[in-house]
């Protein structure tokens, strides 16, 4: 496919999605969200893939849903082209997607970061929900995801105020798993997505969809649901080789079977 808002590139067993609308610091507009999500659906198709990482500039991850895109949008057309539902299937994805993120990630844009399955940030990263200043208020996700994330007064007050967080607050609350030197993000993150892409990927993808249980349903039934999968496992040459390399002392070769 042909990308105009993005570029699309894989290393070995990684798909690279960069977001790339550099003179609107890569602000989200339709375009941009639908070549996400074919990208996206490309590197899902590819078994030769085992995990994905979007990322932006240094300069911005991205600055939020494109507002010149949306200012003159009425209620019935918002509703009637279901405005924002196609960014929900960043979230739904079962290969994990990381996060790679320097500069902004404002709006939309920490919204797209959230909806990833972990935050990588540079020391330059700022987040924040600046919606409320423009009369409106997150509309992906964020009072949901920031919520969860960082606790209802964290959330709460960035929502309400639109202060931004910066990269070593993001940490300290949880938002981000780790903060890095800005210069080495992009290669840091391929270097943890590689990692994973070279895990079971049956197992990788089972861990994210059991992680993302304890998001949508109660501790027994999520604990419930783990044991399930858990014992599942058994029934994989993955979980044979895994444990039988442990025991000879040697790196394990999995065959994603
Ligand atoms: C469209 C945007 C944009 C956006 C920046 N630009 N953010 N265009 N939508 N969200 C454009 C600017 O208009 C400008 O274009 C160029 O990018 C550079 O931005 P500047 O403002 O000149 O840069 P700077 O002074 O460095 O300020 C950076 C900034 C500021 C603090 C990030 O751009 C900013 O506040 N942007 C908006 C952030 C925001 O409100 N995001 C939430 C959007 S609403 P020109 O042509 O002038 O050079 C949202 C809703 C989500 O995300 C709900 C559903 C997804």
């Amino acid at each position: 496919a042909a990308y105009e808002t993005i570029l699309v590139e894989t290393r070995g067993k990684v798909g690279l999605i960069t977001l790339n609308r550099p003179k609107a610091l890569n602000a989200l507009n339709s375009q941009l969200v639908a070549e996400i999500n074919l990208a996206l659906d490309g590197f899902e198709r590819d078994r030769g893939i085992g995990c994905m990482v979007i990322t932006g500039s240094e300069r911005a991850f991205a600055a939020g849903a494109d507002i010149m895109e949306m200012k003159d949008k009425a209620y019935p057309e918002t509703y009637l082209e279901d405005f924002i539902t196609a960014w929900d299937r960043v979230a739904q994805r079962r290969k994990p997607i990381i996060a790679a993120v320097a500069g902004f990630a404002l709006g939309g844009g920490c919204e797209l970061a959230m909806m990833c399955d972990f935050i990588l940030a540079a020391d330059t990263a700022k987040f924040g929900q600046p919606e409320i200043k423009l009369g409106v208020m997150p509309g992906a996700g964020g009072t949901q995801r920031l919520t969860r994330f960082v606790g209802k007064s964290k959330a709460m007050e960035m929502c309400l105020t639109g202060r931004m967080m910066d990269a070593a607050e993001a940490e300290r609350v949880g938002l981000v798993s780790r903060v890095i030197p800005a210069a080495d993000l992009v290669d840091e993150a391929l270097k943890v997505a590689a990692q994973i892409a070279d895990m079971s990927m049956p197992s990788v993808m089972m861990t994210k969809e059991s992680v993302n249980r304890a998001y949508e349903t109660t501790l027994a039934e999520g604990v419930r649901f783990e044991r399930r999968v858990f014992h599942a496992m058994f029934s994989m040459a993955d979980q044979k080789e895994g444990m039988a390399a442990f025991a000879d002392k040697r790196p394990a070769k999995f065959s994603n079977s």
